[in-house]
């Protein structure tokens, strides 16, 4: 079977998210929602939302899945807003309570995770009539996950389009060599798989795109083609991670996106607020 893939690409963060589904009436996946943050104001919106929920309405879906490849840095998490508005049950792989004990000396995230369910390596789910696989691929986060819906992959932060490459490997827990394994994985997948990515960056000139194949990223991706050997891939990416600030959204996104896309509960005066940690070395180490 070859389900639908309707892509949403949010250029202010360039994340891409992605409704899967078998067809008009069917039940279907939401995959990385964004909630959108403005950091100047503090003020969050669902207009990115928006217009997933449109399509979900005009094509009769119902949302079964809310399913999120990682905890994002660069963006807040859509699965809890969209959530409240159309239902679905959140998951991510189960790593993610490792992420959480990692950013808990920063950060209070004792009490519920929020995630509706925690995904075992290589767990096998339905999406209404879909049939769909989770793949552990650890590397840019211990706890990255990709999700293998029949031919359509959805790989989250490890693959980026052949001309882009791959993701960072420098966040707590990341791993260079860890996320060359993943990606090898991922590859040995027949080379017709569709490739959905979870950002584009797109260089000067071309469009944003969002997706590709398992042969085209064997044969063109600048950092893991067939034929780039472990090392290789390691020394450059490494090299590349040095030189990479922490992302603007790194510190609201652990507060938001490790509970599931909840906020903070509120203050005693009624306001909620997201924490920035005064040099906590664990990140200082990028600075200039
Ligand atoms: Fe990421």
């Amino acid at each position: 079977m070859f389900p639908h893939v309707e892509s949403f690409y949010d250029p202010s963060t360039g994340t891409v998210s992605h409704i899967v589904y078998a067809g008009y009436g069917a039940q279907c996946a939401v995959i990385d929602p964004v909630l959108d943050f403005d950091a100047a104001s503090g003020r969050t919106s669902t207009h990115s939302l928006e217009r997933l929920i449109a399509f979900v309405e005009e094509r009769r879906l119902e949302v079964q899945w809310i399913l999120e490849t990682h905890a994002h840095a660069d963006h807040l998490s859509g699965a809890s807003a969209l959530k409240r508005r159309v239902g679905g049950k959140i998951g991510i792989g189960r790593s993610i309570v490792d992420v959480r004990s990692m950013f808990s000396a920063t950060f209070d995230l004792t009490g519920e995770h929020g995630f509706d369910h925690l995904f075992a390596p290589d767990e096998v789910f339905a999406i209404g009539t879909l049939q769909a696989q989770v793949l552990a691929t650890p590397g840019h986060t211990p706890a990255d996950v990709a999700f293998m819906i029949e031919d359509a992959l959805f790989v989250g932060d490890t693959l980026f389009m052949p001309d882009v490459g791959t993701a960072r490997c420098d966040f707590p827990g990341g791993n260079a060599r860890l996320l060359y394994a993943s990606i090898r994985r991922l590859l040995a997948l027949p080379k017709a798989m569709r490739v959905f990515v979870c950002h584009d960056y797109p260089p000067h000139g071309r469009e944003a795109r969002f997706w590709t194949t398992v042969g085209e990223q064997r044969k063109f991706n600048v950092h893991v083609r067939d034929g780039i050997c472990e090392s290789d891939f390691v020394e450059r990416r490494m090299a590349r991670d040095s030189t990479l600030k922490m992302p603007v959204l790194l510190f609201p996104a652990m507060q938001v996106n490790l509970r599931g896309g909840r906020l903070p509960a509120p203050d005693a005066n009624g306001l909620r607020y997201l924490k920035t940690p005064i040099d906590d070395m664990r990140f200082a180490q990028k600075l200039p």
